[in-house]
């Protein structure tokens, strides 16, 4: 029997109607067994100033604590200017602070972006993969989950009816609580 995996999740957008964040709020009912997502909301994080380091803001504070108590994150993102939102890579860059307390390390990283365009935010991921190689996260390498056309994809209650779509984010998180489990049985050795 393994231990329950604890996921945390973030990012979407900050719009009311955000895409993204229906996406990330799908995830709970498809988590596997012996596992829970819980949704971190990194919108009251500051603008990030080096001076700060030594006594972070209590949202910084709060949200490393969210990532240090967990086995994995989860991030949901848009990609804006074909790369990472701005206040998505200002809250990483804070929470990896100061350097020798960079909670990211050898964590394991599931991404999945949803865009209106039919490349379904890939380029924010790709650059968000590239970030969390310096922090020295594992990210699942696949499946690669990317909403192309979002504006068709959820209803009127912002409910994601793509199926397909479903299924690809069902395996992602598969694939995360086992790498996280396996990890967790490395430890223990
Ligand atoms: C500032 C900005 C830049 C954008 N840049 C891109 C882009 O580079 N690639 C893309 O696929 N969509 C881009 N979009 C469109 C987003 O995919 C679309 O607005 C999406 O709905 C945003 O995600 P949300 O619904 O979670 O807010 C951009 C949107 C904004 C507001």
């Amino acid at each position: 029997m393994t231990d329950r995996v604890k996921v945390t999740g973030f990012g979407g957008s900050l719009r009311k109607k955000s895409f993204n964040r229906a996406l990330l709020y799908e995830c709970p009912a498809l988590m596997p067994e012996n596992s829970e997502l819980t949704i971190f909301d990194i919108s009251e994080i500051p603008i990030y100033n080096q001076d700060n380091e030594i006594d972070l803001p209590k949202p910084v504070k709060d949200f490393k604590d969210a990532i240090r108590s967990s086995d994995a994150l989860l991030v949901v993102t848009p990609e804006y200017n074909y790369s990472i939102p701005g206040f998505l890579k200002n809250a990483i860059d804070y929470a990896s602070r100061p350097a020798d307390d960079n909670v990211f390390k050898h964590k394991p990283v599931a991404l999945m972006s949803a865009s209106v365009s039919i490349l379904g935010g890939s380029r924010a991921q790709y650059h968000l993969r590239q970030v969390f190689v310096f922090l020295d996260s594992y990210v699942i390498n696949k499946p690669e989950v990317f909403v192309t056309l979002a504006n068709t994809k959820f209803d009127e209650n912002l409910r994601l009816v793509d199926e397909t779509a479903k299924g690809f984010m069902k395996q992602l998180l598969q694939n995360l609580v086992s790498f996280a489990n396996d990890l967790k049985k490395l430890e223990k050795k």
